[in-house]
């Protein structure tokens, strides 16, 4: 059986103040951490090994899915003591996987939502015959992207990692952080230094004439590594377009925990998900949100788009669109947030304080 490595070490640092906390691969999406539902899904698809390569925050995630036999996993946690980067966290945990040399390892970025069909990607890689196997996804805007271009067989010709000029845009498919590598190319990853697969190992492999094969699909996905991005990505699992067998309850327009408490009166749409303990008060509407445990929404509050952190307060009519409440933050009422907000963990914003209209 394929085994698996999970790149879950990075800072998180554009969804701070998410990541402040926790590592961002332990942010709940639609109710449970989201490396949940990656973990999940690689199960599904027969993975039964899976070692994760940790590094900020590392502490928090043995305590939680422990040796992941909840999950049917044989789950192993490997510590950098200083971020290896994305090649070194690869190389560093080669130590702990059973394949022989010629066998296919899973590798997954910790932070995307998609549906790809795992098994044939897998596929692919020993049908090719290639040394690695990427899955690509095409997206409108690659700049922030790795991008993959191909010939007619489906084989890499390049790789740019987040392009800086116009004249490197030269495709849309990008790299869609999922690769097959075979065991023997992991060996070759220099060890006890930063590496970047992909501005070092990839770039290196193809200029050797290694054999990269991409594989093109236009399946769900998303990189959770923004806040309105993680927020969209924990609507559409909660709204059952993003798939995922880890979703606690039945798929449809709202998720509520069972301690949370949520009025009668009040109306969650969009596939928002209140979190354990939360509290939705009467007269209020979240749409498309994630509410994070124990977190508590007042009386006519209107959220949209929006993420409220675990234990923070939203004050009665306060209205958020597109924003971000830290941990522990308290925004009073009558404020108004929008266009990507963010209020730090702990901070408290008195009532009244903050508007983008006069109507108040
Ligand atoms: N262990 C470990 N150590 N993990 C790391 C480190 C490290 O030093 N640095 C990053 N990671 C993990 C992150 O936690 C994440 O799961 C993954 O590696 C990718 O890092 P991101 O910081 O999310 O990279 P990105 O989104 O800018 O770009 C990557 O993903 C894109 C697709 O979403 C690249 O692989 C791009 O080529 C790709 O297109
Ligand atoms: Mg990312």
């Amino acid at each position: 059986m394929t085994e698996a490595i999970l790149l879950v070490g990075g800072k998180g640092t554009r969804l701070r103040p998410l990541t402040v906390n926790t590592p961002k691969p332990m942010v709940p999406a639609a109710g449970v951490p989201f490396l949940t539902h990656q973990l999940a899904r690689a199960r599904a698809a027969g993975v039964e090994h899976i070692v994760l390569a940790t590094s900020y925050l590392a502490e928090v995630f043995e305590p939680y899915f422990g040796d992941g036999s909840s999950l049917g996993l044989h789950l192993e946690y490997v510590t950098e003591e200083e971020p290896l980067g994305t090649g070194g966290a690869i190389r560093n945990v080669a130590h702990r996987l059973h394949s022989g040399p010629d066998d296919p390892v899973l590798i997954f970025n910790g932070d995307i939502l998609t549906g790809l069909d795992i098994p044939a990607l897998v596929e692919v890689h020993r049908a090719s015959g290639a040394e690695v196997s990427l899955h690509l996804t095409r997206v409108p805007d690659p700049r922030a992207f790795g991008l993959v271009p191909t010939d007619a067989t489906g084989r890499v010709t390049a790789f740019l990692e987040k392009p800086q000029t116009p004249e490197e845009i030269v495709t849309d498919q990008i790299n869609a952080g999922a690769y097959v590598f075979r065991r023997s190319v992991i060996d070759t990853i220099p060890a006890g230094r930063p590496v970047s697969v992909e501005r070092e190992t990839f770039p290196e492999l193809l200029a050797a004439g290694a054999h990269l094969q991409g594989m093109v699909d236009s399946t769900y996905w998303l990189d959770l590594g923004t806040p309105q991005a993680f927020v969209r990505g924990s609507a559409d699992l909660v709204l059952g377009r993003a798939p995922s067998p880890a979703v606690p309850g039945r798929c449809g327009d709202r998720l509520v925990l069972p301690s949370a408490r949520v009025a009668a009166d009040a109306k969650l749409t969009g596939g928002t998900v209140v979190c354990e303990g939360a509290t939705v008060a009467p007269g209020a509407r979240v749409d498309g949100s994630v509410v994070l445990a124990g977190a508590v929404v007042e009386e006519g509050a209107r959220i949209s788009s929006s993420l409220i952190g675990a234990h923070a307060r939203i004050g009665a009519r306060t209205i958020l669109t597109h924003s971000v409440i830290g941990d522990g933050a308290t925004v009073g009422p009558d404020n108004e947030l929008r266009d990507g907000a963010r209020v730090w963990c702990d901070a408290v914003l008195p009532a009244a304080s903050l508007r983008f209209s006069s109507d108040q």
